[in-house]
């Protein structure tokens, strides 16, 4: 990972230092580019808030070689990890590699490891269809996160999304904060419960959505028929001053838990953190700029051992803990909780 973090901090200069820290501080504002929005206190706060929370040891236990495995929205994965979409590939980071190289590495990079990536999309159209073309060639191994758009676009993609074969299908709601392809005249919004219901009714394959903060939307993505939800922030993108999403995961699991599959994304870098966001309720967790700098530096093979190196950590937390597998990462593991 050395040697990908060093070259991925060659290709992206001027756009990610590839800080040893990836916590939003050195990059805040740089949207477009890899930073959050505004004071960067969303993307910071998702950080500090996964270290504040800290793990019991326990080791007077059996659960020696840990089952890291989970079976999430129908697909049994190798850990409860998948690649966040990310898109713009250009405008964010550089454009060293072009977009169907990103998709390529990231999402093959994730099949070769037995779990899943999932693709951004936005403007121009080829950010959406370099993950489209993807998922296709990879057999339906992937997630399509499509914008809320307006009516006839987002049907289209949709309907466009299904068809790559992938058996999962998201929209990341929490982009309709983003003015900037309004001013485009492509204009995205927020959903009204309704129309939620009509667009998931609409997909004929499980539906996420992505963006979801508190447990009066959770139970209202439930109401319309989702299959799973992400607890979100869009990494900090698209509104200054959210809680972590660590932070806002708890209660969320509590109006929810079971009856749909609870992910969460923002600030998971390690294996680590991962236990911890199951611990807080999650199903599984996405992870999103550690990928950039794996698939730029190294492409399929980079995401890969970044995906060996999760897992590793993952391993090792679990045995500390005293979880056999993932089904036994509960609060009590956590410190103080
Ligand atoms: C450069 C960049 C582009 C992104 N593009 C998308 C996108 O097209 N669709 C989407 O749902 N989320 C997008 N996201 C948000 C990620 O899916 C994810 O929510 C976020 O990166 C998680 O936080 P982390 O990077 O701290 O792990 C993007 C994030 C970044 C950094």
């Amino acid at each position: 990972m050395k040697d990908v973090r060093k070259r991925a901090r060659e290709l992206m200069t001027g756009y990610c230092k590839v800080c040893p820290i990836c916590n939003g501080k050195a990059c805040a504002g740089e949207v477009p580019g890899m930073g959050g929005l505004g004071t960067g206190s969303s993307f910071m706060s998702n950080v500090s808030a996964l270290a504040s929370v800290r793990f019991n040891m326990r080791l007077i236990h059996g659960a020696e070689i840990p089952d890291t495995s989970t079976t999430l929205l129908g697909r049994k994965l190798s850990m409860p990890v998948l690649a966040a979409p990310i898109g713009g590939v250009s405008f964010n980071m550089g454009g060293k590699i072009t977009e169907q190289e990103y998709c390529d590495a990231v999402l093959g990079g994730c099949v070769d490891k037995g779990v899943i990536g999932c693709c951004g999309d936005g403007v121009p159209p080829f950010i959406i269809e370099s993950g489209f073309a993807t998922i296709q060639a990879l057999g339906g191994a992937g997630i399509p996160f499509i914008k809320p758009w307006e009516d006839k676009e987002l049907y289209e993609k949709l309907d466009r999304a299904v068809a790559t074969g992938a058996d999962v299908v998201g929209m990341d709601i929490d982009a309709a904060g983003l003015v900037t392809l309004r001013l485009m005249g492509r204009p995205v919004g927020p959903k009204p419960l309704d129309k939620l219901k009509d667009i998931i009714s609409h997909v004929p394959v499980k539906f996420v959505l992505k963006g979801v903060m508190t447990p009066d939307d959770a139970k209202r993505a439930v109401d319309a028929g989702a299959a799973g939800i992400v607890v979100s922030n869009h990494g900090g993108r698209v509104l200054d001053h959210t809680p972590g999403t660590a932070e806002a995961l708890p209660a969320v699991a509590a109006a929810v838990k079971g009856q749909v599959a609870i992910l969460v994304d923002g600030g998971v870098r390690t294996g680590g953190d991962v236990l911890k966001m199951l611990a807080l309720g999650a199903d599984a967790v996405m992870i999103g700029r550690p990928f950039c700098t794996a698939a730029l530096g190294g492409l399929r093979e980079g995401v890969g051992k970044y995906l060996d190196q999760v897992r590793g950590e993952l391993a090792q937390a679990m045995i500390l803990t005293g979880c056999a597998s993932v089904a036994d990462a509960g609060r009590d593991i956590l410190f103080g909780a």
